[in-house]
């Protein structure tokens, strides 16, 4: 397993839109498995390939409390939504900031698991949340592009400050 390099906000790869998966083989596998140890060192409950410079259609979750279940989503599509409910995001590539996103409170989605079989998924509250947080990244969004252009702003010139004192 390997630990992987997570990019950071401006950085203009996190906008790059993912492509689908035509082929689960278990060198996607590895990678899944990679992304998973990543998330959970950072730590962070959610990781998008899009976050580490691989522009597919997969991403990795774990919203439990014992970080003993992982969630592997390839090519995964929201088919219902229903409600909606207000958190405070933060993100891997956005280390430090938090904002209030407004998303659907209950989705119903499917996807491709690891083994490359399709399933369908319920998911409700924070998990429901993560999920569509973590499919935005695969859209080249990022939570910071719900909140006003001036707190955006405000959010890149910190980054970029500390990116350029750790260079
Ligand atoms: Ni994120």
């Amino acid at each position: 397993m390997a630990l992987l390099d997570i990019l950071e906000f401006p950085d203009p790869r996190l906008r790059t839109k993912a492509s689908l998966i035509n082929n689960v083989d278990g060198k996607l596998a590895t990678f899944a498995d990679d992304m998973l140890e990543t998330m959970y060192t950072a730590p962070g409950v959610g990781l998008a390939a899009s976050q580490v410079n691989f522009h597919k259609r997969l991403i990795v979750i774990d919203v439990t409390e014992e970080k003993k279940s992982p969630l592997i989503l390839i090519n995964p599509e929201i088919i219902t939504r229903e409600g909606d409910m207000e958190t405070e995001e933060g993100c891997l590539s956005i280390p430090g900031f938090w904002e209030t996103v407004r998303r659907s409170e209950n989705i119903q989605l499917k996807a491709i698991n690891r083994q490359g079989e399709e399933f369908t998924l319920e998911a409700e509250g924070f998990l429901a949340v993560c999920i569509q947080h973590e499919m935005d990244h695969l859209e080249g969004k990022l939570f910071v592009d719900y909140i006003s252009k001036t707190k955006r702003q405000m959010i890149r010139k910190k980054l970029l400050k500390q990116q350029k004192v750790r260079d």
